[in-house]
C-alpha cells in the first residue's frame, strides 16, 4: 500500500511484484506502515516488509547476485592493473583481413550532442559578451536560491541610480529593462560580462542597444571598455534621436588592447533618465563571420571533429523541468528582442540568442546533418518544479497544437519560401534555401509511461503522415537495460520507429565487458542512435583511460555500423567554473579552449570515417579472456576517398606487437600513423602523428595504454 500526496490511502495487491490488482481506496486505519531496516551485504537498507512465495525470494536473490557480478565486472579499472596483470609479457597478435565479407556501415556514425549545460550557450558558444543583456534574469532561474540572481545580475550603476521597470517594454516576451537616472550628472551603467569580457587588440565589436529617453530630448551614449585598472581600451559613440519610443541603435568599437576581463561602461551624454534594453557587445569575428554568430575558437573546435550530425538542444533541456519548461523552438527564432528567454533546467538562464536558426546555420557551416530533439509531450522524468517526477504530460486538449508545432518545424526547415508561412520566416532570417532536415528526435531518455506512449504515438503518426521521408528517432530511457529500455524498444517495434536514442554513462569496465552488446541486436528492427554516452570513472575525469574505453566502444560500434547508425558523446562543452556535469568533451574559459583525451578520440573517428566495415581475424600469444578483452581493433574503408582506417586500442599495461596480414594494403604505400598514449590518468595527452611505409608482414608495437590508427591511401 502507499500514501498519496493528498493523504488518501490506496492499496494494490501483487503476488509477484510484476502484476498488480487494481488499486483500491482503503481506510487510513487499515494502512500498515511496514518499514523495516536490515543489513544486506554490509549495507544498512530501509524497505517495506511483504509476505511473498519463496519463488519470488529466489528470483530476487538471483537478480541480486547477477547485479553484483555485473557490478564487479563493470568496476574493472586500470587502477587494479598492476595486480590483475602481474607478470604480463608483451602480447603478440596477428590480424588477418577478410575483405570478402565486408559490409556497408552508417556514414553518420560519429556526430555531436549540444546541450546548454555548463554555460555551453550563453557565456559559451554563443558569442555575445554582455551577460543578462535583456535584464530578464529571474530568481526562479535558480529556484529562488540566489538573491543576487535577478534583472540586475552582472550590471551595476557607475553613476546615478539603476532600477528595473516593465512599463511599455520593447516586446511582451522581454518585459524588463533598465532605467538609469542621475539629475545632476551623466548616468552610467556597467556590465561585467560572463566573468569578465575578453577582447582582442585590433578586433571590431558591434555595439547595439534599444534606447529610449523618456523626456523626448535627443542625447548621446558613449560605450567604453575598461580593463581592471580602469584603463579605457575601446570606445564607441551613439546618437539617440529626439523621440520617446524604443529605438535600436548601433555602433562599432575597435579594441585597442587584448584584455581577458574588461568591463563595459555605457555613459549617457546628458543628465536625466534613460531606458536601456538588449544591450549587446558582439565580436564581428565569429565562426564563418555570421551575424549573431558563434564564438570562433569553440565553434571551430567542434567543426574540426567533423561531426556528421549535430543534436540540439539537449538532453534534459529539450524536455524541460516541468511542462512549462519544455523547450519550444518557435520561441527561439526571429528578432532577438522578441525571442522568449527561459529558465535553464541546469539552474541558470537561456536568452535563446543561440536559437533554432543559429543552430541550423551552424550545422550547414560544418557540413553536419541537423538532428533537433523535441519533447514527446512530457517533461523530464527528474522534473522538480511543483514536486518530483515526470508530472504527466501536455494536456490532451493542447496536444494537437503541440503536434502542429513539430510539423511547423519541418515546414520552417524544408518548406518552399514562396508558398509556406514558416519557410518565409526562414527566408526572412536570411536562408531562402531549405535546410534539408532529415531527422527529428522525439523524446529524451523519458520515463516510458502510458502518458509518454500516448503522446509519442500521436507525434510519430502525425510526422509520418505528413512527412514520411523524415526519419524519426524515438527514445529508450537513460540506461542500457531496465524497464524504460525494454518499453521504449517495444514501442519502437510496434510503431516501426526509424531509430532509437539510447543513453548510458558507464564505467570503463562496462565497455570492456560488453563488447558484444550490439552484436546481439535484431538486424531488421529500428536502428540505434547512441545519443548520449561517456565513460565515467570515480571523480568523473576525462583522461586517457576513459578515452581508450570510448575508442574500444567505437570499434565495437563500427563493427555493428549496419544497425548502429549514429553516436554522440555527451555532454559537449563546459565552461570552467560553471560546470554542472563532468566529464565533458571540450572545456573552455573566456579566452582558452582545452581539448580532452575524449575529444581526440572523437576527432580521430569523425575525421576518418568509413562507409564499409572490413572483417578480420585475430590470434593472440596470450588467450586469457581478461587480456583479449583489452585489445580491440576495427578496420573501415571509405569507398569515396579510397582510404582504409585501421584502429587498435591496447588497454593493457603491456605492449602489444601486431602483425598485419592484409593484401588490401599496397606494399610501399605511405601510411599516416596517429598514436595516443600515456598514463591512464593523463588528462593532457595529444595525438602524435608520423608517416610510415607499408611492408608486408611488418610488425608494429603498440605501447601500453594506447590507441593507434593507420590511415592508408589505397591504389
Ligand atoms: O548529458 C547530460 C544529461 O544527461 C542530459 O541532459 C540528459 O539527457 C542526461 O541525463
Amino acid at each position: 500500500s502507499w500514501e498519496s500526496g493528498a493523504g488518501t490511502i490506496f492499496s494494490a495487491e501483487t503476488k509477484d511484484f510484476k502484476n498488480y490488482l487494481p488499486a483500491k481506496n482503503i481506510p487510513a486505519h487499515s494502512y500498515a506502515n511496514s518499514r523495516a531496516q536490515a543489513v544486506i551485504l554490509g549495507q544498512k537498507q530501509t524497505g517495506t516488509l511483504h509476505k511473498v512465495p519463496y519463488t519470488v525470494v529466489d528470483r530476487l536473490i538471483n537478480a541480486q547476485q547477477k547485479a553484483h557480478y555485473q557490478h564487479l565486472r563493470n568496476s574493472e579499472t586500470t587502477a587494479g592493473d598492476e595486480l590483475r596483470f602481474a607478470g604480463l609479457k608483451p602480447v603478440e597478435v596477428t590480424l588477418t583481413t577478410r575483405p570478402a565479407a565486408s559490409k556497408k556501415i552508417s556514414e553518420l556514425l560519429v556526430g555531436a550532442f549540444f546541450e546548454d549545460i555548463n554555460y555551453a550557450a550563453d557565456g559559451g558558444l554563443y558569442a555575445e559578451l554582455v551577460q543578462n543583456r535583456d535584464f530578464e534574469y529571474h530568481p526562479s532561474d535558480k529556484k529562488y536560491r540566489d538573491e543576487s540572481w535577478n534583472s540586475t545580475k552582472a550590471w551595476r550603476a557607475g553613476l546615478g541610480n539603476l532600477y528595473i521597470d516593465t512599463a511599455a517594454p520593447i516586446h511582451k516576451n522581454n518585459p524588463h529593462y533598465a532605467v538609469l537616472s542621475y539629475d545632476t550628472g551623466n548616468p552610467a551603467l556597467i556590465n561585467k560580462g560572463f566573468g569578465g569580457i575578453a577582447v582582442t587588440a585590433g578586433e571590431r565589436y558591434d555595439c547595439s542597444a534599444f534606447i529610449r529617453i523618456p523626456s523626448g530630448k535627443a542625447g548621446t551614449v558613449t560605450w567604453k571598455l575598461a580593463d581592471k585598472n580602469g584603463k579605457i581600451v575601446g570606445t564607441a559613440a551613439m546618437k539617440v534621436p529626439a523621440w520617446k519610443t524604443w529605438k535600436k541603435l548601433s555602433a562599432v568599437l575597435t579594441a585597442a588592447a587584448t584584455v581577458a576581463d574588461a568591463e563595459l561602461i555605457l555613459t549617457a551624454g546628458q543628465p536625466g533618465t534613460i531606458h536601456l534594453d538588449m544591450v549587446s557587445l558582439f565580436p564581428q569575428k565569429t565562426f564563418k563571420n555570421r551575424k549573431n554568430g558563434l564564438r570562433a575558437d569553440l565553434a571551430q573546435a567542434l567543426a574540426d571533429m567533423k561531426p556528421k550530425f549535430l543534436r540540439f538542444p539537449g538532453g534534459c533541456v529539450a524536455h524541460g523541468d516541468g511542462i512549462a519548461n519544455i523547450y519550444r523552438w518557435k520561441n527561439t527564432i526571429g528578432p532577438l528582442e522578441a525571442r522568449k528567454p527561459m529558465r535553464n533546467l541546469w539552474n541558470y538562464h537561456q536568452t535563446m540568442g543561440l536559437g533554432y536558426y543559429e543552430y541550423f546555420q551552424y550545422c550547414e557551416d560544418m557540413g553536419a546533418e541537423p538532428l533537433p530533439v523535441l519533447a514527446a509531450g512530457v517533461p523530464c522524468q527528474n522534473s522538480s518544479t511543483g514536486g518530483a517526477g515526470q508530472q504527466c504530460g501536455i494536456p490532451m486538449e493542447e496536444m494537437d497544437e503541440y503536434v502542429q508545432d513539430i510539423l511547423d518545424l519541418v515546414e520552417w526547415a524544408n518548406g518552399d519560401a514562396k508558398t509556406s508561412k514558416w519557410a518565409k520566416m526562414r527566408a526572412g532570417a536570411g536562408h531562402p534555401e531549405p535546410f534539408n532536415l532529415k531527422y527529428i528526435g522525439i523524446g529524451n531518455e523519458d520515463l516510458i509511461t502510458d502518458i509518454f506512449e500516448e503522446r509519442f504515438t500521436m507525434i510519430f503518426n502525425a510526422i509520418k503522415k505528413k512527412y514520411p521521408e523524415i526519419q524519426v528517432v524515438g527514445t529508450s530511457g537513460p540506461f542500457y537495460e531496465g524497464t524504460d529500455y525494454v518499453e521504449g524498444w517495444d514501442i519502437a517495434r510496434k510503431l516501426g520507429v526509424d531509430l532509437i536514442d539510447e543513453h548510458y554513462y558507464v564505467p570503463p569496465g562496462w565497455f570492456i565487458h560488453n563488447q558484444d552488446y550490439y552484436d546481439k541486436y535484431d538486424r531488421n528492427g529500428s536502428k540505434v542512435y547512441l545519443g548520449e554516452y561517456a565513460s565515467h570513472l570515480p571523480g568523473r575525469p576525462n583522461n586517457l583511460e576513459t578515452a581508450l574505453s570510448e575508442a574500444l566502444h567505437l570499434n565495437n560500434m563500427e563493427r555493428n555500423g549496419d544497425i548502429v547508425a549514429m553516436t554522440s558523446y555527451a555532454p559537449l562543452f563546459a565552461k570552467e567554473g560553471n560546470t554542472q556535469w563532468n566529464p565533458d568533451m571540450i572545456y573552455f574559459t573566456n579566452t582558452a579552449v582545452t581539448l580532452t583525451p575524449g575529444y581526440h578520440v572523437q576527432r580521430l573517428y569523425g575525421n576518418n570515417a568509413g562507409d564499409t566495415y572490413i572483417p578480420f581475424e585475430m590470434t593472440y600469444s596470450n588467450n586469457a579472456d581478461g587480456v583479449i578483452k583489452r585489445i580491440s581493433a576495427s578496420i573501415v574503408k571509405n569507398t569515396k576517398t579510397n582510404e582504409l582506417f585501421i584502429r587498435i586500442v591496447n588497454m593493457l599495461p603491456a605492449a602489444v606487437t601486431i602483425t598485419l596480414n592484409s593484401d588490401m594494403i599496397p606494399p610501399g604505400a605511405s601510411v599516416q600513423k596517429t598514436v595516443l598514449t600515456g598514463a591512464p590518468d593523463d588528462r593532457k595527452i595529444k595525438p602524435a602523428e608520423s608517416t610510415v611505409r607499408a611492408e608486408s608482414n611488418k610488425q608494429e608495437t603498440l605501447p601500453p595504454y594506447s590507441f593507434t590508427m593507420w590511415k592508408v591511401k589505397l591504389l
